[in-house]
């Protein structure tokens, strides 16, 4: 990618936005709720069991858990309150790094900061966007050492490196494979931030399940909704049990006493919610062909225009495809907002994607490392208007969950 010091757009790529295939879009991801959202919700409603516990959340939990080829499937009030339950599982603590991509929503950096650790970002790599696993061994080679207890300590400040977050950005696989590799290898526990990539796999396994646990969210945006709502998955029964246990106010299980045994929280998902979630899986492999086909008209409308190519899934692994984009081949800053500007000009609700970690003002100065491909890529992907909604003609109805 080389910088462009005009903010021409090329007129070629102005005429493929002029010829948008999905004019009138609205938002860049909504939800397809129907007649049956509407029905599990009146039947939760009916049965009185509105909060945290409810035939709809072991439900929701138990299909979850199926589908992702999961042991354990435990539904939260966020992807948020997942990660931070996932974070303390691990023993995350105040004053510990833990290691994260530069690219990646805030929240997976907040999370972090509510267990009173320090997100440290890591560069990414050009084609997944992710944590780059050679950027990875590398910090841990040049810049920790194994303290007394095995545990990898950070030369520079003493602190304990207790976990590392990889991220499944727009929905398409990191190298987990090999991210996986180096934190066996250095001995440090991989925790899956895999809230955008429900429905994406490597060598088989749904994304999420090759740490010691990933997290899903449910938030309005994503490929699947409960409205609000999160999960963590994992294989590890201890995991699973602490994160159940920390999330519903540590309490000691009991007949009628009420005692918690340390300061848990409430971040239980409603069983409202997790009927809107029954639902929505139910509509998940029509959602998910949506999103490929979606991503097969992006390809051919952009096919003929040089200047941009359409974000594809990394090789050999599958990608949900959640969230639509392109980069300019000749990114830079001003290049990319004045596609943004054009979007705004035509009614096309296009974004970039979230600025990097160090790059976001709470975070500037955590002692992250240089991000020149994170910045790069920044400043060169542009989103595009993803829900399934727009391949439908305005005037006709959401069909029926399943077909
Ligand atoms: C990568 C990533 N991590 C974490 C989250 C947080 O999920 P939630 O909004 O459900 O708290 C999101 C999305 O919102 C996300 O995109």
């Amino acid at each position: 990618m080389t910088a462009r010091t005009t903010t021409e757009i090329p007129s070629d790529l102005r005429g493929a936005f002029e010829r948008f295939p999905f004019q009138g879009a609205e938002g860049l991801h909504t939800p397809e709720l129907g007649d049956l959202e509407k029905a599990y919700l009146s039947e939760c409603i009916d049965s009185g069991f509105v909060s945290s516990v409810g035939a709809y959340v072991d439900r929701f939990e138990s299909e979850l858990a199926s589908f992702a080829g999961a042991r354990f499937a435990v539904a939260t009030s966020s992807g948020t309150t997942a990660l931070h339950l996932a974070l303390l599982a691990a023993d995350v603590k105040p004053g510990d790094l833990v290691l994260v991509p530069a690219i990646t929503f805030v929240a997976t950096a907040n999370a972090v900061s509510h267990c009173g650790a320090r997100a440290v970002a890591l560069d990414v790599e050009e084609e997944s966007m992710g944590l780059n696993p050679k950027g990875l061994s590398e910090f841990f080679e040049s810049q920790t050492t194994v303290g007394p207890d095995g545990t990898r300590l950070h030369s520079a400040t003493g602190a304990v490196v207790r976990a590392v977050i990889a991220v499944h950005v727009l929905g398409h696989p990191c190298d987990i494979v090999a991210i996986s590799e180096v934190c066996e290898r250095f001995g440090v526990p991989l925790l899956e931030d895999a809230a955008e990539s429900m429905g994406s796999f490597v060598d088989g396994i749904h994304t999420g399940l090759f740490g010691f646990a990933g997290i899903f969210s449910f938030n309005g945006n994503k490929t699947i909704t409960t409205g609000g709502g999160g999960c963590v998955v994992t294989n590890n029964p201890v995991v699973a049990e602490r994160v159940r246990h920390l999330g519903t106010t540590a309490r000691i299980p009991h007949p009628f006493e009420f005692d918690h045994d340390v300061v848990g929280f409430n971040y239980r998902m409603p069983n409202l919610n997790a009927a809107l979630g029954c639902a929505q899986l139910e509509r998940l492999p029509a959602l998910l062909s949506a999103q490929q086909e979606i991503y097969r008209c992006y390809l051919g409308h952009f096919q003929d225009v040089n200047s941009v190519e359409v974000v594809s899934q990394p090789d050999g692994r599958q990608s949900n495809y959640w969230l639509q984009a392109i980069r300019l081949r000749h990114g830079g800053r001003e290049a990319r907002d004045a596609v943004l500007s054009l979007g705004a000009e035509l009614g096309i609700p296009l974004r970039p994607l979230w600025k990097p970690v160090p790059l976001v003002e709470a975070y500037r100065d955590g002692g992250h490392e240089d991000i020149p491909v994170a910045t790069a890529i920044y400043h060169s992907v542009v989103c595009l208007p993803s829900s399934p909604a727009i391949l439908r003609p305005a005037s006709s109805t959401l069909p029926e969950a399943g077909t």
